[in-house]
């Protein structure tokens, strides 16, 4: 059962990382973050406490627009890394762009993908995740076709309203950070994990993590194939890769080694 299970958001900003989950009956608990006055270098996490680790580290760095990258997004990446490690939580769910480097945390078998704003609402934000898990479930995630998209992701400098940068992330246009500047609220939606995305990722690891599905447990298949790019998702037959993306992702992993 997820209801109550206690995990921990790390890197939060204002969480809607981490709110999705809560909307799905999780119990967060969240890390001190530079927006509140906190370091996570400062943070210590018990060992075995909660059963799932989630966040993004800053992106600026692996930004494809970057042409200057200072180490600071690698430093935090292994603040992240560090964290899962002392915690020894079941899961992992990691979060970035898509420039973000590769990783492996130890003992954890991992996959990454990718999952699209667009795939669920008229508004477009490719974000790129890693999960991992001790026991080597993994999950299956969608892949979906973008709507017709009517403009981009917020931009922390958006020429956007407050209340439409809100709802494009899935926000109700009434929600406020009173104690913030316009230009700081702008950047803390813009930080977000839009809501669309955070909910969906909650409910994929209740139903392929702990086997839930609308209250129900699923039964799983008994030999299941995973897509070879090791985005984790299910193929069937004798596909190896789960669409053309996927098999041109393992070609430019196999072109960088
Ligand atoms: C990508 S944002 C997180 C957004 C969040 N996951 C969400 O969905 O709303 C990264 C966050 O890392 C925070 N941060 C950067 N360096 C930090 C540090 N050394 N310690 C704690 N937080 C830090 C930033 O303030 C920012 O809120
Ligand atoms: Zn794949």
């Amino acid at each position: 059962m997820t209801k109550g299970k206690l995990i921990l958001s790390i890197f939060p900003g204002i969480d809607l990382l981490g709110k999705g989950f809560e909307e799905q009956g999780f119990c967060v608990v969240r890390s001190p973050d530079h927006i509140t006055g906190g370091d996570i270098r400062d943070f210590v996490a018990p060992s075995g406490v909660f059963g799932g680790v989630v966040g993004g580290s800053p992106c600026q760095d692996f930004s494809a627009l970057n042409r200057a990258p200072t180490g600071y997004g690698l430093a935090m990446l292994n603040e992240y890394k560090r964290v899962v490690l002392d915690n020894q939580p079941s899961w992992f769910l990691f979060e970035n762009v898509a420039q973000f480097p590769n990783f492996t945390i130890k003992g954890y078998t991992q996959q990454r993908f990718e999952l699209d704003l667009g795939w669920f609402v008229e508004y477009s934000r490719l974000r790129h995740f890693m999960f991992g898990s001790l026991s080597g479930a993994l999950l299956n995630p969608m892949k979906g076709k973008k709507h017709n998209i009517k403009g981009g992701a917020v931009v922390g400098k958006d020429s956007r309203s407050f209340q439409a940068c809100c709802e494009i992330q899935g926000l109700s246009h009434d929600f406020d950070l009173p104690f913030f500047s316009l230009s700081g609220k702008k950047q803390a939606v813009a930080n977000g994990v839009p809501l669309p995305l955070s909910c969906y990722l909650a409910k994929l690891i209740q139903r392929d993590y702990y086997g839930e599905e609308a209250g129900q447990i699923r039964i799983k298949a008994e030999a299941e194939k995973r897509c070879a790019c090791q985005c984790g998702r299910l193929v069937y037959g004798r596909a190896k890769y789960d669409g053309v993306s996927c098999r041109k992702r393992a070609q430019r992993q196999r072109s960088r080694i």
